[in-house]
């Protein structure tokens, strides 16, 4: 059956099977089973006390997370719940709006700055995903709101709230992570430039043959640090020591994870710092929401490993580049599970 709607949502509503263009291949499906009946996770680390006398405490769990997963929990991080449910309904609502009101702001073009679109990128991609997303430029703030949907009407200001409460809770944790490798506190900060800060706003319909399909296969994220928000239904999944852990949804709390650039330029030494591979299922009754804020450099900043963390051994593992470089790298190359920085490969 051929797809006739540009959004998947209007589309799942109305099907019984999954298209045939969102069938993975036999060897890459997802395991549901796995899903429900993990119960190993990935670390939980309690922000409490971070700017007081349990800081180092907390940065040896930061790091200690960083190394052995890429990914952490935190809670007590000081985001107002209110903040969090605020951008929880308007984004729900946005996803319920008819059609040709969530139409006028779709786009399949990467580059740009606020776009609805579908899947991962419609114009490379073989497979689709069983995802709609909204993809949202949030720095500098008063440069972005103006372009955001005005629909729901408390939309740009709900938004707006959340995106200024995750920068805050970014600089926080990249000054954590910098100390965490032995850095200066500002050195990663000083290393994005002028800083970039994106959001998505994931949107998983419920899907009927959900073992077929994924809301996102694996991937790592292209950025420095990703924050993410998931509702209530799980789905997310990292991957650690060749299993894939299911994280499921705690309430109040925030999932961490290091993206290309802190494994590239900041943690030359062999990798110490990885950005790891993790995807989205779907659900066959629910539908899934999640909502990743990605920090990452500006589009002119350099990327280059810190000096102090290259020396002869081992040499520097990738070719400088610009954040600009890779981001369009990483859009049109299409998700995989080999990773974008390998394209940066020095060759020692
Ligand atoms: C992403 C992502 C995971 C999820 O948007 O990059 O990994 O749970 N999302 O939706
Ligand atoms: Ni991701």
């Amino acid at each position: 059956m051929a797809i006739t709607k540009a959004l998947l949502t209007d589309l799942a509503s109305t099907v019984d099977r999954v298209p045939s263009n969102f069938i993975r291949p036999v060897a890459d499906r997802p395991n549901l089973e796995q899903l429900h009946s993990s119960s190993a996770s990935i670390p939980i680390i309690d922000l409490h006390g971070l700017d007081g006398s349990n800081r180092s405490q907390i940065i040896q769990n930061i790091a200690h997370a960083c190394h052995n997963y890429g990914f952490f929990q935190i809670v007590n991080h000081g985001i107002p719940e209110e903040v969090v449910s605020k951008m929880v309904n308007t984004s729900k609502e946005f996803f319920h709006l008819p059609e040709s009101e969530r139409l006028k702001t779709y786009s399949d073009d990467p580059s740009k700055t606020t776009r609805l679109s579908t899947s991962f990128n419609v114009k490379t991609e073989k497979v689709s995903n069983w995802r709609d997303f909204l993809r949202l430029h949030c720095h500098p703030l008063e440069d972005c709101v103006q372009e955001w949907p005005a629909n729901p009407p408390s939309f740009r200001e709900d938004v707006a709230e959340y995106s200024r409460e995750m920068r805050g809770l970014s600089l926080k944790l990249l000054e954590a992570i910098s100390e965490s490798l032995g850095l200066e506190r500002d050195y990663i900060d000083k290393a994005l430039g002028k800083h970039g800060q994106h959001m998505a706003i994931n949107y998983y319909p419920p899907c009927p043959q959900p073992e077929l399909t994924y809301g996102l296969p694996a991937h790592a994220d292209p950025n420095a640090i990703t924050i993410l928000l998931q509702n209530e239904v799980p789905g997310l999944q990292v991957l650690y020591n060749g299993t894939w852990l299911t994280v499921n949804p705690v309430p109040n709390t925030f999932i961490v994870n290091i993206g290309d650039q802190i494994q590239t330029s900041y943690v030359i030494s062999n990798d110490r710092y990885k950005s790891v591979l993790h995807r989205a299922l779907v659900n066959s009754e629910k539908e899934r929401m999640s909502i990743p804020t990605f920090y990452c450099p500006s589009h002119d900043a350099m990327i280059k490993p810190a000096p102090q963390l290259v020396d002869n051994e081992p040499p520097a593992q990738y070719t400088n580049f610009t954040y600009s470089e890779y981001f369009d790298k990483f859009w049109n190359r299409g998700l995989s599970k080999a990773t974008c920085l390998d394209m940066f490969k020095a060759q020692n």
